[in-house]
């Protein structure tokens, strides 16, 4: 007779780990389903008097009972901070009403702080670990496929200014990165889709195989299989790792992982913060991206075409809004981050799988904007 457990280890993969290589800062990414039901991916983290899991009012109820559950034999108190959902919300009263409730708890500076959420809550927690007591150890736990795939590997920490997006964070790294699949059963589908954005991005910057692998599976992705998200966040987080070591504070390499945010955050900045989803904003950039690329002649003929079809079958916008001009593009792009002096970068695709950073003449990037922006 098969027994019930030998079905479901049949049909359910197993556990992968990425090994995040930042020397003494070094961690891993731990990616499979059920881990939140599941006491070894939580042993061996940082001993302390208090865990306290940041969360929001949408999560938290789905998902903060389970991990405190997982983290109770280990910590003499689990407390948690439910802050209000919504990019709107990652900022200074967010932050500071964590604080307050570390302080009002009496948390000391041994306590580990646990990002149950997506990139909202996984950027504030951090930037909140990275500031509390001068630094406590944070944990990753993220719910959405974008925090799986990207905002929750490399330790970029942040809050948004009245003036600009992240404009107030710090570089500081988790002590370890928990991925339960199952949580993205409960994610809305233009959620995933949007992670789905940061999942494409990889293939033509870093890996050509990957993306043919991508257009292969786009469908089973969509349908949320298992063993096909497992891959793409294992993969996706694989190339991240590789970049973050490389280059963790940005001194140059890491900027590829911008590959159509440039347009992306035009796009997002021109039509109010929240009115696309960040990983919409940054397809239709990558297709901008794309086109510029090839019309200055590094990337082949039908590249930009072919990321059209895979963005599509992703349920994603491969065209810039109409109410945008390619002026309102310029504007935004100069006061971008990324830009330098006023001088704006572009990553730009060599080939797919290798990704350079240029700066492009103006009335270029003018005609890619209006190559494929919808018509009003
Ligand atoms: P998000 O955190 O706002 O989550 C999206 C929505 O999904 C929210 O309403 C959230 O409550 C909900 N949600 C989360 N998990 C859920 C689940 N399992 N089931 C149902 N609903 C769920 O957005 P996001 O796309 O995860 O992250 C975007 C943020 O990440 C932005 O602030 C961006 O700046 C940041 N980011 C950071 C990095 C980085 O390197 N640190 C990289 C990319 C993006
Ligand atoms: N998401 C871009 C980075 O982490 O650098």
């Amino acid at each position: 007779m098969v027994s019930p457990d030998t079905l479901l280890s049949a049909s359910v993969p197993a556990d992968l780990t990425v090994p995040v290589a930042l020397g003494d800062r070094a961690y891993d990414i731990l990616i499979g389903p059920g881990l939140l039901h599941r006491e070894s991916p939580w042993q061996g983290l940082p001993r302390a008097s208090d865990a306290v899991i940041v969360s929001n009012d949408t999560v938290a109820p789905l998902y903060a009972d389970r991990l405190a559950d997982r983290l109770s034999p280990h910590y003499r108190r689990v407390l948690r901070v439910v802050l209000p959902d919504g990019e709107a919300h990652k900022d200074w009263p967010a932050l500071n009403s964590i604080f307050d409730a570390l302080l009002g708890a009496g948390c000391d500076r041994k306590t580990v702080l646990f990002a149950l959420g997506g990139g909202v809550i996984g950027d504030m927690t951090g930037f909140a670990a990275a500031c509390y007591m001068r630094g406590v150890p944070f944990v990753q736990v993220p719910t959405t496929l974008l925090a799986q795939v990207d905002s929750s590997v490399g330790g970029k920490t942040a809050i948004n200014h009245p003036l600009g997006k992240n404009m107030i964070g710090a570089f500081y790294q988790p002590v370890r990165v928990l991925c339960d699949l199952d949580t993205l059963a409960t994610l809305p589908d233009r959620e995933l889709s949007a992670g789905l954005a940061e999942v494409i991005k990889y293939g033509p910057i870093a890996d050509p195989v990957f993306l043919e692998w991508l257009e292969a599976h786009m469908p089973h992705l969509r349908r949320r299989d298992m063993t096909a998200l497992q891959q793409a966040v294992k993969r996706s987080c694989e190339i991240k790792a590789a970049v973050v070591a490389a280059d963790e504070r940005e001194g140059g390499l890491r900027a590829i992982l911008n590959f159509g945010h440039t347009f992306g955050h035009a796009i997002e900045a021109g039509l109010g913060f929240g009115v696309w989803l960040h990983g919409e904003a940054v397809a239709a950039g990558m297709v901008m991206a794309a086109e510029l690329s090839e019309r200055l002649g590094l990337a082949a003929t039908g590249f930009t075409a072919r990321l059209v079809r895979l963005l599509d079958a992703a349920g994603l916008p491969v065209r810039g809004p109409a109410s945008l001009t390619a002026q309102d593009y310029l504007r935004h792009m100069r006061v971008d981050k990324k830009a330098e002096g006023g001088d704006i970068r572009f990553v730009l695709i060599e080939g797919i799988g290798r990704a350079v950073v240029r700066p492009a003449p103006d009335g270029l990037v003018a005609e890619c904007v209006r190559a494929h922006t919808a018509q009003g």
